[in-house]
């Protein structure tokens, strides 16, 4: 006999779903701050569809697109997914979670009931036209993430996510290890590894914006594996050095710099000319950490307007900008002379495929990148860690949540 509602920490037998569960839940009327926005509820448990798989949540990771579902901007997430058809009124975030297969739909492959797991929050539709034509599932129109753009992310007891999202979970590591680090390790690892022929080589300078965030992190660990020279920014003395202590060549204060922010108009010469000068000296600073006089061959981007005509002007000729964010805004202003006349790549860049995120696993269970796991939070800290990200207050590294777990 099971109950209708467990505690958090508490389960039926495996395979046994209870009717209802304990979930943190963001509902339209409290968009806003993040501190406000997550509360936790009590809602049904989703039905599982062929194809997927409940997971129970034993941890939760924390990533800044929840930031963006507690605002309600850009996107509504509710408003968007009951235009897709859903009936939902409420959005359930969470990208990231390690837990424990716990059913299994129809016709699905690859895991099983029991199966220690963590997931890639990248969701597409197998049968979708583009991906049958040949498309890289990850690029195809039906990709969404879930966990923001999709429903019953890992903020709660149970989620639900298609077969092929679940990798196998690193036994080396503590379910809150676990849960932190795949929606910004697979993202910095596409940045870094997906986008040929700018792959990183042994040698090349990297420059990591957010060095001490979430995919600097990752970035600068994953930049000096291959043998590569990472240049983190940061905002602090303490993230630099935290950044050297993942492998960091040295690092940059960006508040030694001023010239943030979208670019002057190109026919206004006097403001070009003082925005270059900002730019010049932030390109010095650079090979001054560097100890040569050398430009960056990748940029790995993700603060967007503020910072991106630096990243385009300091990128080396022939090199490329790999941008998956605009944390502080989406006007990307390009001087597009340097972008031509230097032959420099601006490349998007969106989550991962599955071999990326199991490649990115793979080193992470070997150990030879830490998922820098900052800060763990108790279930009702959820819109707490989201407000810290939200003001750039959070610790370095990547954060999260326990769940069912306890430690
Ligand atoms: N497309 C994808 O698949 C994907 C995946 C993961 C993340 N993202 C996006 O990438 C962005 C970063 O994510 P994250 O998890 O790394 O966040 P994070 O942990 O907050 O790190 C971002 C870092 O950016 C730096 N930063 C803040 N304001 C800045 C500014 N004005 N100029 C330069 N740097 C600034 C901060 O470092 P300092 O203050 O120390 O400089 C901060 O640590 C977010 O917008 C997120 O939505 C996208």
């Amino acid at each position: 006999m099971i109950k209708d509602l467990y505690d958090l920490g508490d389960a039926p037998e495996l395979g046994a779903v209870p009717k209802r569960m304990y979930a943190s839940v963001i509902r339209r009327e409290r968009y806003g701050e993040p501190v406000d926005a997550f509360r936790t509820e009590v809602v049904d448990v989703p039905p599982v569809r062929p194809g997927q798989v409940l997971v129970k949540v034993m941890a939760a990771g924390v990533n800044y697109n929840n930031v963006w579902a507690a605002l309600g901007s850009p996107l509504d997430v509710i408003t968007a997914r009951q235009k897709q058809g859903a009936t939902e009124d409420f959005h359930i975030g969470g990208s990231d979670l390690s837990g424990v297969v716990w059913a299994v739909g129809e016709n699905v492959r690859g895991v099983k009931p029991g199966d220690e797991v963590v997931v890639l929050a990248a969701r597409w539709d197998e049968s979708a036209e583009d991906v049958r034509l040949g498309a890289e599932p990850v690029t195809s129109a039906s990709q969404r993430v879930w966990g923001y753009e999709e429903n019953y992310g890992s903020f709660a007891q149970f989620a639900v996510v298609d077969d092929y999202m679940c990798h196998p979970k690193p036994a080396r590591l503590s379910w809150a290890a676990s849960a932190c680090y795949m929606a910004t390790a697979a993202t910095a690892y596409r940045q870094l590894f997906g986008w040929q022929p700018h792959t990183v080589r042994p040698g090349d300078p990297v420059l990591v914006w957010g060095g001490a965030g979430g995919l600097g992190s990752i970035a600068i660990q994953l930049v000096r594996h291959v043998g590569g020279i990472p240049v983190a920014v940061v905002s602090s003395q303490e993230r630099g050095e935290f950044c050297v202590g993942l492998g960091a060549e040295g690092w940059i204060d960006r508040r030694d710099f001023d010239h943030w922010g979208r670019l002057p108009d190109a026919s206004d010469e006097a403001a070009m000319a003082k925005w270059l000068s900002g730019a010049r000296a932030f390109g010095r600073r650079f090979w001054e950490v560097l100890g040569e006089r050398r430009a960056p061959r990748i940029v790995l981007e993700h603060s967007g307007a503020d910072t991106i005509p630096t990243s385009l002007y300091l990128c080396d000729n022939a090199g490329m900008v790999v941008i998956c964010g605009g944390t502080t805004g989406y006007n990307g202003d390009v001087d597009l002379r340097f972008l031509w006349m230097r032959q420099k790549r601006l490349q998007g860049s969106h989550v991962a495929s599955l071999r990326e995120a199991r490649e990115v696993t793979r080193l992470i269970d070997q150990g030879a990148v830490d998922p820098c796991l900052s800060r763990t939070f108790g279930f009702e800290e959820i819109g707490l860690a989201h407000q810290l990200l939200h003001e750039n207050r959070h610790p370095a590294g990547n954060m999260a949540v326990l769940v069912n777990a306890s430690e």
